[in-house]
């Protein structure tokens, strides 16, 4: 017999027999990428029992979409899950499937191209032999604590029998996504293959090659853990638990679980094990944590939906100018390199260039180490980077973003050199923090053509970009920003113009209230700790240091010109400055910093006991909670400003700005939805509160008061 169809397309997929091998392949005509919805599942289990039924030598699971193999669980439908019973009995049906699949008495082959993620890869997990391609789009990973959840189908507990213990917790930790070789060297994946070649590979597994392995049981790796146990177990759990502590604050109850899981279920047999994975999953799913991270993965989804629609009209960009090679313009220049673009990076002096050269080249380097690119890879992205200190090469690009000084005569002049130079259609991006991107279009001959690229620092490292429009901006400037943006991986909120925009303008206030607090007797590393307790990643008072003292001052200038008093920084600032303490970089901050080279001290830094003296400083009353409330408070007063002034419009847009771009506790699922879990009747009431005791600067913002009378919410749902 050659090739028979058992199945044509269905809703879910098709089923092909050649050879005696049965060809499964996975193919959700309702969606671009296959997740394990209960439709997909619901075929899938008829498959399965078809072949328990008529016993092909072997059954290949491969994936009908061109990207991608299955990425994972259908969020939709575990975020509308509410009852614990109810998960558990679909986690059981989950289970029994899996199981079923694994007994299979014939060679059961994953044949694994693009995205193998969550449930997709606890499927190719029950299946006894995986192959994946070599291709930047296959990854294999479990990234359910990233959801606030844990494996649910088996992955708890296959993946430490089959990779042993370590290593599967390293994955299932940190939702870490891996390529096929790097996935063949951990064990998770038998053999890998050009894309080209899957088939063939995977028919010879089916057949052949399946006898050179062991099959089923426990793995060595997996045998010898348990062996070595309990001394092993202690140490591996343990220090897994303190990793996760030490990352999370303890906010984050999903990987705490998941250690526990994999500790108790590598000791039982299998199906228990099964039984307490699906024990846990079902209290997780619908905790409010991860109800919070499932939704701001929606939230995600919707902002890069908007920019995607908004970059339709985009201009081809072949060519990009970066103007500075300083921090913010290496780090420019590398992303774009490092996504394929051909880059001119200018800077006034060589001595600049030469250190933003060196930065560009120490992230490729540092690329290449950690596997995230081959040396040939990361050796053809440098070579993208032409640097320069003339405007020679800026005749032919067609995209220019400006990452200079932040000085409005300083960008002014800029843009003109690179008018003169450019060719004529040239679109002009800022990355100023604060300057209004009308104020910096006053310089251009077409001021249309001017908008701002607002990035956050590191570059390679913070997936959020704003993108600004000025009220002459046009949609076509527009969309080749956004365009450009997205090509470099960004998630993107557009923004109207004004002082600092939407991010920088509500950070402006939150780091004068630190401030403020200060000044009234509350300690650096008191404010600091508070602030962090409560899930951000740094305190304000660390970040003033990282970002530098003397940039926060410029920033602050400009809010407090354009806004008025509300925004007025705080004396601490200007004594700061004085005393020539500019942060990190000056290694004179808040903190102390070591010298270059040395050791660091043990038990994390150490706030520098001058500053109180400088200061003039005298212990006074302020509570942790006061701290963080009134922080978060007056970010999501300056925020509702925002709101009333059309700079921002759109919750998801506000959630998703502040968490990507400086790191709002993401467990809480956002600003806006923090102030929606008080109540805004609560908001306006702590305001009103603190404005009495400490300033009209604390007085709600109108639209939350309207809100709160109204008995208004941000989300409706
Ligand atoms: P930086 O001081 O590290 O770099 C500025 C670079 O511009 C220097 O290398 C300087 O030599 C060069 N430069 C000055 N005038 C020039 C000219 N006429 N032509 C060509 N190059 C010139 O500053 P950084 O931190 O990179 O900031 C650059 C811009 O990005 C500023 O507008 C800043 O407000 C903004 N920004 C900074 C962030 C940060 O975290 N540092 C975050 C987001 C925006």
């Amino acid at each position: 017999m050659a090739t028979e169809t058992l199945a044509p397309t269905t809703a879910s997929g098709s089923l092909t027999h050649e050879n005696g091998i049965t060809w499964l392949v996975l193919d959700d005509p309702a969606k671009k990428v296959n997740t394990l919805s209960t439709r997909l599942f619901e075929w899938f289990e008829e498959q399965v029992s078809r072949a328990e039924r008529e016993r092909p030598d072997a059954l290949v699971i491969l994936s009908g979409k061109p990207d991608g193999f299955v990425a994972g669980a259908d969020i939709e439908e575990l975020q509308a899950l509410k009852e614990t019973e109810q998960v558990i009995a679909m986690l059981q049906r989950g289970h029994d499937l899996m199981n079923r699949l694994a007994a299979l008495p014939f060679p059961t082959v994953a044949a694994i191209h693009g995205a193998c993620l969550g449930g997709g890869l606890e499927l190719a997990l029950a299946c006894r032999f995986r192959i994946a391609t070599e291709h930047p789009k296959t990854k294999l990973g479990l990234p359910e604590v990233q959801l606030g959840l844990i494996p649910g189908l088996g992955g708890t507990q296959r993946l430490p029998r089959l990779i042993g213990v370590p290593a599967a917790l390293d994955l299932i930790l940190t939702g870490r996504q891996v390529d096929a070789r790097n996935a063949e060297r951990l064990g998770l994946v038998d053999d890998t293959c050009h894309p080209a070649d899957l088939r063939t590979a995977a028919e010879q597994w089916a057949r052949g090659k399946a006898e050179s392995k062991p099959v089923g049981g426990l793995s060595r790796k997996a045998t010898d853990f348990i062996a070595r146990a309990p001394l092993a177990d202690r140490i591996v759990f343990d220090k897994a638990r303190a990793g996760v502590m030490e990352k999370t604050g303890g906010h984050y109850p999903a990987p705490l679980v998941a250690i526990e899981v994999v500790r108790d279920g590598i000791k039982l047999p299998l199906q228990r094990a099964l039984d307490v994975e699906a024990g846990a999953f079902s209290q997780l799913v619908v905790s409010d944590t991860a109800k919070a991270l499932m939704s701001i993965f929606f939230r995600k989804n919707e902002v890069e939906a908007r920019a995607a629609k908004l970059a339709r009209k985009a201009r081809p960009v072949g060519k990009v100018g970066v103007l500075g090679a300083g921090l913010m313009g290496a780090g420019i220049a590398q992303v774009l390199a490092e996504k394929g673009t051909q880059v001119v990076m200018k800077d006034r002096d060589l001595a600049a260039l030469g250190r933003g050269m060196a930065y560009v080249n120490e992230r490729f380097r540092e690329r290449a180490k950690r596997r995230r690119a081959t040396e040939a890879e990361s050796k053809a992205a440098l070579g993208r980077v032409h640097p320069t200190v003339q405007y020679d090469a800026f005749h032919r690009v067609d995209l220019v973003i400006e990452a200079v000084f932040e000085d409005v005569g300083v960008k002014h002049a800029v843009i003109r050199e690179t008018e003169a130079a450019a060719p004529e259609g040239l679109i002009f991006a800022s990355n100023t923090s604060a300057i209004p991107i009308a104020r910096l279009a006053e310089a251009s001959r077409r001021p249309e053509n001017v908008a701002g690229m607002h990035f956050f620092s590191p570059v390679h490292k913070m997936p959020l970009l704003e993108v600004i429009r000025h009220p002459g901006t046009s949609e076509e400037a527009l969309a080749t920003v956004v365009e450009a943006g997205r090509r470099m991986g960004k998630t993107i909120i557009v923004v109207g113009d004004g002082p600092g925009f939407f991010t920088t303008r509500v950070l402006a206030p939150f780091l004068n209230e630190a401030a403020w607090m200060l000044a009234e007797g509350a300690a650096i590393d008191q404010v600091d700790k508070a602030m962090t307790r409560w899930g951000w990643p740094v305190g304000p008072f660390a970040l003033m240091d990282e970002v530098g003292l003397d940039v926060g001052r410029h920033v602050a200038e400009v809010m407090h010109g354009a806004l008025g008093d509300r925004l007025a920084p705080p004396p601490v600032f200007h004594r700061m400055i004085e005393d020539q303490r500019m942060g990190r970089k000056s290694k004179r901050g808040f903190y102390l910093y070591e010298e270059e080279g040395k050791k660091k001290k043990k038990g994390g830094k150490q706030v520098d006991p001058a500053v109180y003296q400088l200061l003039d400083w005298r212990p006074g009353q302020v509570s942790d909670e006061e701290i963080v409330e009134r922080c978060w408070l007056q970010m999501l007063n300056e925020t509702a400003r925002c709101m009333e002034e059309g700079i921002i419009r759109d919750p998801a847009d506000i959630d998703i700005g502040v968490i990507f771009g400086f790191g709002f506790p993401p467990f809480r699922g956002g600003l806006l939805q923090e102030a929606d879990r008080h109540g805004l009747p609560w908001v306006v009431s702590r305001l009103e509160g603190y404005a009495a005791r400490h300033g009209k600067r604390l007085e709600p913002a109108d639209l939350l008061r309207e809100m709160a009378r109204k008995g208004e919410r941000f989300y409706k749902d």
